[in-house]
């Protein structure tokens, strides 16, 4: 359970049933998200978990209720009364309250807003992938709290013993159920480019900047399923993720097809039992990966450093 709630301008016990039946998020999933991390009890990159908000918030037609410093003032409150310095703040914006009708209603947004402690993923933390058809709408660009799909990708990647689903659309792989995907070749990296069918995520954005002050380069080009085995080194972002290793990525041999060209018309159900793994691709790390340790390294030594961050 989270430490602190708020709901619409109230802080509230977390079991508090605050939300009524007709709330568009809670019938319609009409609303968006973000996720940010506490780190020393500061609010890492909020300024850029802001923006993208701004950005989501616009393309679903919804009014942002709050000024950037409002929010900020908001998310710094509930920290300091969570009193943790290690943690997550989850805020959502919905359309607000109204009679379930599928057009928008001219109501206020409701927002809430929850703050739990986190604990950092361990120094030798490692993961598998399981490749699944990336069968999301096609606009995931927008931080949706529709997330059907990516929690059922996820449930099914951890009953193969995968830590995330590796999503794989005409071939082509674009993120995983909760992070995004980078890869190393030869020295240099890749990532999948910003459109809509990733959602660009704060901590690729900032792990470019840790690339360019490396001095690394790297290719804003999405890998094809079929290129995995000329890969050197995997690694996943998020924000609760931070940099993650993958030693290996699987996929269900029966359904490679799927992952080549989304068929017309599957029905089956989307948490899968996945019984016939096998091994696309493999790397034994016991050094975690050369390029994949510079940015862990690079990505720690800003976070110790949280009392010179921008506010907003
Ligand atoms: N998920 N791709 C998807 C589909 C995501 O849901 C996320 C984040 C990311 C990484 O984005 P960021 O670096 O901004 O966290 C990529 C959050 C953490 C979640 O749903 O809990």
């Amino acid at each position: 359970m989270p430490k602190i709630a708020y709901w619409n301008g109230r802080f509230v016990h977390p079991d508090d049933p605050v939300v009524p039946i007709e709330e568009r998020g809670h019938q319609f999933g009409d609303g968006v998200y973000e996720v940010v991390r506490v780190y020393h009890g500061r609010p890492f990159l909020l300024h850029r978990h802001l923006l993208r908000l701004k950005r989501s918030l616009s393309a679903i037609c919804i009014d942002n209720p709050h000024t950037d410093e409002e929010w900020a003032e908001l998310v710094e409150d509930a920290i300091g009364r969570s009193d943790e310095q290690d943690a997550m703040v989850y805020l959502q914006v919905t359309r607000g309250i109204a009679e379930r009708a599928h057009l928008f209603p001219a109501v206020q947004p409701s927002v809430c807003l929850t703050v739990r402690p986190v604990t950092a993923p361990a120094l030798d933390a490692r993961g598998s992938l399981l490749c699944l058809p990336d069968n999301r709408f096609a606009d995931v660009w927008i931080k949706s709290i529709n997330l059907l799909p990516n929690i059922a990708a996820k449930e099914t990647a951890h009953r193969v013993g995968a830590v995330e689903a590796l999503f794989v659309r005409n071939g082509v792989i674009t993120e995983g159920s909760s992070s995004n995907a980078w890869f190393v070749r030869d020295g240099e990296l890749w990532t999948a480019p910003d459109n809509r069918y990733i959602l660009a995520g704060i901590t690729r954005s900032f792990v470019l900047d840790l690339t360019e002050r490396l001095g690394l380069a790297v290719h804003m080009e999405a890998i094809a399923l079929e290129e995995l085995a000329t890969v050197d080194e995997i690694f996943m972002t998020g924000t609760t993720t931070e940099i993650l290793p993958i030693t290996a990525v699987f996929a269900d041999a029966r359904k490679m097809s799927y992952l080549k060209a989304l068929p017309d018309l599957v029905k089956e159900p989307l948490v899968a039992s996945v019984e016939s793994v096998h091994t696309l691709w493999e790397r034994p790390l016991h050094d975690g990966g050369l390029l994949t340790m510079k940015l862990q390294q690079a990505f720690r030594h800003v976070i110790a450093d949280a009392a010179s961050w921008p506010r907003v």
